[in-house]
């Protein structure tokens, strides 16, 4: 079966392209590296002695896709490509949707001409706002987002269920990750934000690794054990393992599946800090600062449903999502730049 990975360069593309050539599937990554490196397929190659066939292309390039389409005659896609900075969003909406939205229902009309209509979608714990209950099933109702990051996700799971509803021949699986860390164990690919990274734990490896002299802590004057937010981490390893078993989802012609993908498990800002500092034995001082615009306090999956339907749990803890995170990031203290 042949994959074409939208935005596989990326964090989580590139972990996935390792999983998905290491259980045995052809790939192909379409990605136009606006927010990734060459270097990472590169390193993935390594890492699984295989090949990964890669074009340069835009997902707005109609004319594109439908060349890679025709060329490659795959079987589904998991669609990674798309911009992601909370932040950014809010200065450059247009941006966000136009690249977000008018980008996969590009993709999905060159799907459809192609008649390749298996898609798994990357959609994330915000579709939830401040969630209406905790641990959040995926029965939970969907929340107001607080920026147009997460309006696309949230838009794009609605625009991609109604194109299931309308023709069963489609699957449709949307997986909403909760907060992926780490790396793979070789240390050669992770994460590589650009500039001053947003989330917390690309925040402390560059603190540990002395480009950032203390971290922030946003707020500890919220209703957690500590008063610093709690979160759902996932080691990206096993995030990507997932998406190998939604696959099987997929071949069962499931129709439109909701999965979300965490631990169960929650851990404040400074149970984070605490547990990489333990696993790393480097230190990580901490200023506490004012809460962040849109952040809510607690946030963390039942992951029942996955584990019942998909057969998939993650295997890592936070130790070990703290190793890893470390082990790429001061084995690649510039990420992908020299
Ligand atoms: P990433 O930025 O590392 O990867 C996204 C990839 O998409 C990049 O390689 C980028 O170059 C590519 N891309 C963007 N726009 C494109 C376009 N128009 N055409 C072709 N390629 C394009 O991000 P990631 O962390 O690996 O996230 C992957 C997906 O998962 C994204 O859709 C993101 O929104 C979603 N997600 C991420 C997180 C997270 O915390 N990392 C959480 C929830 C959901
Ligand atoms: C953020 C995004 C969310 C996105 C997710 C991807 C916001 C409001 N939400 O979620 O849409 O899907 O990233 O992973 O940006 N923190 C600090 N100091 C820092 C950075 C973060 O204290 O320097 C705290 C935050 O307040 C939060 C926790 O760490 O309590 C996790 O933050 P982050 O990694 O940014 O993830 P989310 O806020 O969950």
């Amino acid at each position: 079966m042949k994959i074409l990975v939208t935005g596989g360069a990326g964090f989580i593309g590139s972990h996935t392209v390792v999983e998905l050539q290491e259980a045995g599937y052809d790939v192909v990554v379409l990605d136009n590296l606006c927010n990734s490196s060459m270097k990472s397929l590169e390193r993935v190659e390594k890492i699984t002695g295989k090949k990964v066939p890669f074009y340069r292309a835009d997902i707005l390039d109609r004319a594109a896709l439908d060349r890679i389409f025709e060329a490659e005659k795959a079987d589904a896609v998991i669609h990674f490509a798309g911009l992601k900075a909370v932040g950014e969003s809010v200065e450059k909406p247009w941006e966000y949707y136009e690249n977000n939205i008018a980008g996969t229902l590009t993709l999905v009309d060159v799907m459809k001409k192609h008649g390749v209509k298996n898609i798994i979608f990357s959609s994330s714990a915000t579709v939830y706002g401040n969630p209406a209950f905790i641990p959040i099933t995926e029965e939970c109702p969907k929340g107001q987002c607080t920026n147009p990051y997460g309006w696309t996700k949230s838009m794009l799971e609605q625009i991609l269920s109604d194109i299931q509803k309308a023709d069963s021949e489609w699957n449709v699986i949307l997986l909403r990750y909760f907060n992926p860390i780490g790396a793979h164990k070789s240390g050669t690919i992770g994460e590589n934000p650009s500039g001053i990274p947003n989330n917390l734990m690309p925040y402390i490896t560059q603190v540990a690794v002395g480009k950032r002299e203390r971290l922030g802590v946003f707020g500890n004057d919220y209703d957690t054990h500590d008063g610093t937010g709690v979160r759902d981490y996932i080691h990206v390893v096993d995030l990507a393992r997932g998406h190998v078993k939604a696959l099987d989802k997929i071949k069962e012609n499931a129709g439109l599946k909701i999965y979300n993908l965490g631990t169960g498990v929650g851990y404040s800002v400074l149970d984070l800090v605490k547990n990489f500092e333990e696993a790393t034995g480097v230190q990580i001082p901490y200023d506490i600062k004012p809460r962040r615009a849109g952040d809510i306090a607690t946030c963390y999956a039942d992951a029942q449903k996955a584990r019942e339907e998909l057969g998939w749990e993650a295997q890592y803890g936070i130790k070990e999502m703290c190793e890893d995170s470390w082990r790429w990031q001061k084995n690649n203290p510039n990420g992908y730049e020299e």
